[in-house]
């Protein structure tokens, strides 16, 4: 069997079963990972989505129609699950015996809000802002100082761009200890969003991955990144990319352009989640960061005291919160945020 896997963060996470046939844990011993995946660790390694080759008893495969099937184990406090991208059967000599014309991909722009009533969605928004969460549905899970919108992009767009579909919002709400109506409310604030949602943007293609094309994308799908597909399985493949005249001084000419964004790497990009800070610092820290400078600074919350709301000045700022713009009074000349009143982070 053959399985393209995003976040299989653990061995044993996953199991599969083919027809009648007995569970097969998933893991760094039944599972043959490709490289480069391998090489960075494998399942649980660098690499948050890998191919892998698990080898099965001989007759377990049916010719006609076989029922495969998934099972999560159990959770690591961390994750709710994994995504199985691509599977196949190959043959003794390797190839794949089923058509990539067996399957097909959803369309997100189809995604129907669960609860789509206005009053429901304006639930969702309060419940995304405001809900007291639990860290985990495990035991024992620690209420949490941190919501929805202090981890994830605060109103939730990054949800609605990397189009998160309503089965992984509503789980990952429950985990937090929502019911099923809060969490159906809380996808459907997120369907209702206007924030753009290119369909590159699929939670397993890593932000900013670079390859072929991307400049002369529209400038909202950039974050969605060339997809999986162009990261490339050693680094010998991106010659051809930096020179695609072959080899030759001017390439690399410190005179010319090496277009970074547009040179495909065998370095896979962090996907969209693994970016999300597993603690917060409201609840790594507690009042300590919610009463500091600095997060009255970034969102104008607590008591900290400083005068600066570094978000608003950033949007409705002038001139003085453009990098040079100006010189500060205090420690002129090499002010790096523009600070006028000698306020230096
Ligand atoms: C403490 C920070 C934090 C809070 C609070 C938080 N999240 Fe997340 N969220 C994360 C992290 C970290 C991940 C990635 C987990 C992983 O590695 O699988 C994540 C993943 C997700 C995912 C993707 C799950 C998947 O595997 O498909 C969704 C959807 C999500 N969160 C929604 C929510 C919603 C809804 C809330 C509020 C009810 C919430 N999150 C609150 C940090 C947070």
């Amino acid at each position: 069997m053959w399985l393209q896997a995003n976040n299989l963060s653990y061995d044993n996470k996953a199991s599969v079963r083919i027809n009648n046939g007995a569970w097969i844990n998933l893991n760094n011993t039944t599972c043959d990972v490709a490289e480069p995946g391998k090489s960075y660790g494998g399942i649980g390694g660098g690499h948050n989505t890998i191919k892998m080759k698990l080898a099965l008893p001989e007759g377990l495969v049916l010719n006609g129609a076989n029922q495969i099937s998934f099972r999560f184990n159990q959770s690591d406090g961390v994750t709710i699950g994994y995504r199985i991208i691509r599977l196949n059967f190959l043959n003794a000599g390797g190839t794949r015996l089923m058509p990539a014309s067996s399957f097909a991909d959803e369309n997100p722009a189809t995604w129907q809000a669960p609860r789509p009533g206005a009053s429901d969605v304006a639930a969702g928004q309060q419940l995304w802002r405001n809900a007291s969460l639990n860290e985990s549905y495990l035991p024992n899970a620690r209420v949490l100082q941190a919501k929805c919108a202090d981890c994830h992009a605060q109103d939730g767009r990054d949800l609605k761009y990397f189009n998160y579909s309503n089965r992984s919002i509503v789980e990952r709400a429950k985990y937090h200890g929502l019911s099923v109506t809060q969490a159906e409310q809380i996808a459907s604030y997120i369907r209702s969003l206007t924030a753009p949602a290119p369909a590159t943007a699929r939670p397993w293609n890593p932000p900013y991955q670079p390859g072929p094309g991307q400049d002369s994308k529209p400038l909202v799908e950039w974050a969605a990144g060339a997809g999986i597909d162009a990261v490339l399985d050693s680094d010998a493949e991106s010659l051809p990319y930096i020179f695609p005249n072959g080899v030759n001084e001017a390439a690399l000419a410190t005179s010319s352009t090496l277009n970074i964004r547009e040179i495909p790497v065998a370095m896979q990009f962090l996907d969209w989640k693994h970016w999300l800070p597993i603690i917060h610092p409201k609840d790594a820290w507690g009042d300590e960061f919610n009463n500091s400078n600095l997060n009255k600074m970034y969102n104008g919350q607590g008591s900290g005291n400083t005068a600066i709301n570094l978000r608003r000045s950033l949007t409705t700022g002038n001139q003085t919160y453009r990098l040079g713009a100006s010189t500060c009074q205090v420690c002129k000349p090499i002010c790096r945020i523009g600070s006028t009143s000698g306020i230096c982070s």
